[in-house]
């Protein structure tokens, strides 16, 4: 990447592409904030009687879907081609079926338009998606440097000392389930729908948060997570009552699963912010749509905190072309042979 001045920022409209899991969108930002159309097709209808995501089927979904999204998103921001600077795209991590057909995607784009390609870290994504705001909004306060960062979705749990802008350093991560996929398998032993983030949040609002004493992993002296202790626990919990043939107590056991998991990202990562010096913290992350979470990180946090609106934490492509926006500006442009990245952590600097 060219290291061109990252001050002041030049003025671009970049086109977002994104399908790393089960949503396909597209979506036109300009100045890597403010959002002049955002288009989202998830699949989650389709993959809930597999009670997960079926990876071909995802694949073939978005090979549907991408070509009237992008369609769309031009559309709605009354643009064309030609009125956009470059396509950003997201390059990993992800399913690498669902990554090759929003790559080969813009490739195409790339190549029919001569517009330069930028590929984006996926978990880069979620963190930039807390500087967008709608067009007809006004602009939010930007998230200050040092800034510390967790990023909560399906695939991933990580801690991030942000230093400025696409400067990272990693902290920790989950050790074995992240907490999204916590949320999904729990919710289906509890019986509840797929994606189970927003089925457990649902039933834990008629439930008591104490009613079980789920264990907390801190795993002290370190910034990394564990979520599968807690979720053995949900399961040996469930077996149990179960094997007295007795009727789950399905919002209770939802409710303090919920708290365990909250406990525990908001305590690390406040403690986190402020052994590093963080001026503001930021959530982000399919997770962050938690609406316990984002409770409990407002009310315990000392520094100002970032959490994109809900539209914007799961999966969406206008964090795609935030993330592109800051790349583009910095010189990046990739090659058309680029591909895909499935585990490609978030590059430290
Ligand atoms: O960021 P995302 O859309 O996709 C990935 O990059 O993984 O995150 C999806 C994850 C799923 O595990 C889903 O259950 C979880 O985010 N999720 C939630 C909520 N909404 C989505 N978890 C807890 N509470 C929610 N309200
Ligand atoms: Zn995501």
């Amino acid at each position: 990447m060219v290291n061109l001045p990252l001050f002041p920022f030049p003025s671009a409209r970049i086109l977002g592409i994104e399908t790393s899991c089960d949503e396909t969108a597209a979506s036109v930002v300009e100045n890597g904030r403010v959002i002049l159309s955002n288009l989202v097709a998830s699949q989650a209808e389709l993959h809930a009687q597999f009670g997960g995501v079926f990876p071909e089927v995802a694949s073939r979904q978005h090979i549907r879907t991408i070509y009237p999204i992008l369609e769309q998103t031009l559309q709605q921001a009354h643009l064309g081609l030609g009125d956009v600077d470059a396509i950003a795209v997201t390059r990993g991590p992800g399913l690498p079926g669902s990554l090759v057909v929003g790559l080969n995607f813009a490739k195409g784009l790339a190549l029919g338009s001569g517009l330069p390609m930028v590929g984006v870290n996926h978990l880069e994504a979620h963190i930039y998606s807390a500087w967008l705001y709608e067009a007809y909004d006004t602009a939010i306060p930007e998230p200050d440097f040092p800034l510390l960062a967790l990023v909560v979705s399906g695939g991933h749990t990580e801690l991030v000392l942000i230093k400025s802008h696409l400067q990272y350093q990693r902290l920790g991560a989950t050790l074995d389930d992240a907490a999204g996929e916590a949320f999904d398998k729990v919710a289906r032993l509890l019986g509840l729908s797929y994606p189970g983030g927003p089925s457990i949040q649902q039933a834990a609002e008629e439930g008591d948060p104490h009613a079980f004493d789920f264990p907390r992993a801190w795993l002290e002296n370190t910034w990394n997570f564990s979520f599968s202790g807690l979720k053995t626990a949900v399961m040996r919990e469930v077996r149990r009552i179960e094997a007295h043939s007795a009727v789950l107590p399905v919002a209770n056991l939802a409710a303090s699963f919920q708290a365990a998991v909250v406990d525990v990202l908001v305590g690390k990562t406040i403690r986190a912010a402020k052994a590093f010096g963080a001026k503001d913290i930021l959530v982000a992350g399919g997770v962050s749509a938690n609406r316990a979470l984002r409770k409990a990180i407002h009310a315990q946090a000392l520094c100002p905190v970032h959490i994109p609106p809900i539209f914007l934490c799961t999966d969406n492509a206008a964090m795609v072309a935030a993330a592109g926006y800051y790349r583009f500006v910095r010189g990046q442009r990739d090659p058309l042979d680029m591909d895909v990245l499935p585990n490609w952590p978030l590059t430290e600097v």
